[in-house]
């Protein structure tokens, strides 16, 4: 048994108000489409089809390989939309899915369900309908007396009674790809907006007494659709509530799941804690018995196990174990913290890597450098690693000092256990346990002292 999905990804999503398609509109850090392609995954291995329109390039850019698209142009409505599939699909698969590319938060179960009740039917369709008080513009089921579905009407011309009707259209079908082409060439255009509506197909099969099911879905917040940007923030909520509570039932505490921002995919280990207004981004992965937060932005990074992390901006970078950072620590791209790093507040750390037990506790810009284990980097020190044309790198080795303020002006090695006096600049290698000082303050005259009342 073949069952491909169509995805209808053409419309101009004119009520985004957007110069981007809505599909491609992010959510929880990866476009709408990402979502329901993910979805339809668990319901068929065959390449969908997704109907481009309004910003195909960038759509099809996007889909790349994942799917084949299908240029729909005119945009004459979502039946001629469907309509634009049968030339790739004609004969080649045994049920056909389509759904709507903005509806994202449809799992992979309810898609499952609706295949399933199609494979029962012995009629042509079968849709997926939820119950819900607020229509939110949904077209409305109307259901025959034997409980098959009649029609959907949709809101503008429904009457006052029809209104009225608490079941939904979600917006997602299944077909019998044999009937599902010649059908399609049925529909009518719609008089009053001059499009062909997918919806209208039901009356199709109806007229030919075929009986039309429908899967009855009773999580109004599955079937959540994007028209607006409000619609996409309430998605996004949910979506991020839906992350949240997978971390939560794997082991992840959170004090406040409704201010904890975590994309799809990032992993967390078991009683790692997340702490308020924190964004973990990307491709993330973080181990176990981390405090993280609160307000803490981690993206891209790996993070070991036992490390605490305050208020802190982390991009790009690799945390071994019991690392400790912040307040107002910043990681950029390249900053690798091995075991036992101590980075204190106001730090900044850039293509460098941080040799066990270092310790950085505050004011100090690290670009460009290697830092041997244990070594102490005294406040304000600065790598000086950039002449205005290129970037040098400086060595440091184990068990050094280096003292408050110095400037260390890189291309420069510094051997073990070197040190720095404070205001030191350092223009020149330093051997091995050797202490260089800066330019000491001398003094140059007397002053009066003024005294406070
Ligand atoms: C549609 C349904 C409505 C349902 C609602 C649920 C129809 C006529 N109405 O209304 O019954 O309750 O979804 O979400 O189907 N599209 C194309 N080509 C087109 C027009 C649309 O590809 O020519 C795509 C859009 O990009 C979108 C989807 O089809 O992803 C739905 O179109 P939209 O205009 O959002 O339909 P609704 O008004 O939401
Ligand atoms: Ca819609």
């Amino acid at each position: 048994m073949k069952v491909t999905a169509v995805l209808l990804a053409a419309g101009q999503g004119t009520r985004m108000k957007s110069d981007f398609p809505k599909v491609l509109h992010p959510l929880c850090g990866k476009p709408m489409l990402w979502h329901v392609l993910e979805a339809l995954k668990s319901v068929t291995t065959e390449k969908p089809v997704v109907i481009v329109g309004h910003g195909a390039e960038e759509v099809k850019k996007y889909v790349g390989d994942s799917a084949d698209c299908v240029l729909q142009e005119p945009q004459l409505g979502t039946g001629h939309a469907a309509m634009q599939a049968e030339s790739l699909l004609r004969g080649k698969t045994d049920y056909v899915i389509v759904t709507y590319a903005d509806m994202p938060l449809l799992r992979g179960e309810t898609f499952r369900q609706l295949l399933e009740t199609q494979r029962s039917n012995s009629g042509p369709l079968s849709l997926l309908t939820v119950v819900a008080d607020d229509p939110r513009g949904f077209g409305r089921i109307v259901r025959k007396t034997d409980g098959t579905v009649d029609a959907i009407v949709e809101e503008y011309v429904a009457t006052a009674e029809q209104r009225e009707i608490k079941e939904l259209n979600v917006g997602a079908y299944c077909f019998q790809a044999d009937w599902l082409w010649g059908a399609l060439h049925r529909i009518q255009k719609n008089p009053k907006k001059g499009e062909y509506y997918l919806t209208d197909i039901v009356e199709i099969a109806v007229k030919d007494n075929l009986p039309v099911q429908a899967v009855v879905h009773d999580d109004f917040i599955e079937t959540i659709g994007i028209n607006t940007r409000v619609h996409l923030s309430e998605a996004e909520a949910a979506l991020r509530m839906r992350i949240n509570r997978e971390h939560m039932l794997n082991g992840v505490s959170m004090m406040d799941p409704a201010s904890t921002y975590i994309e799809v995919g990032v992993r967390i280990g078991k009683d790692t804690m997340i702490m308020p207004n924190t964004y973990i981004h990307g491709n993330t992965f973080i181990g176990e018995r981390n405090v993280i937060g609160p307000n803490t932005v981690i993206r891209n990074t790996t993070v070991g196990n036992d490390c605490r992390i305050l208020a802190s901006v982390l991009e790009g970078a690799t945390l071994e174990d019991d690392v400790d950072m912040g307040p107002f620590a910043r990681l950029r791209k390249g900053a690798h913290l091995k075991s036992h790093v101590h980075m204190g507040n106001f730090g900044e750390v850039k293509d460098s890597t941080l040799h066990e037990g270092v310790k950085m506790g505050h004011f100090s810009y690290i670009g460009n450098t290697v830092i041997g284990a244990r070594t102490n980097i005294g406040a304000g020190t600065i790598t000086c690693n950039y002449d205005g044309e290129k970037k040098h790198p400086t060595e440091i080795g184990e068990d050094a000092f280096i003292g408050s303020d110095t400037m260390l002006v890189a291309p420069l090695k510094l051997g073990d256990g070197a040190r720095t006096g404070a205001g030191a600049v350092v223009t020149k290698n330093v051997p091995e346990d050797t202490l260089v000082v800066g330019m000491p303050a001398r003094a140059i005259r007397k002053v009066q002292r003024k005294t406070k009342k």
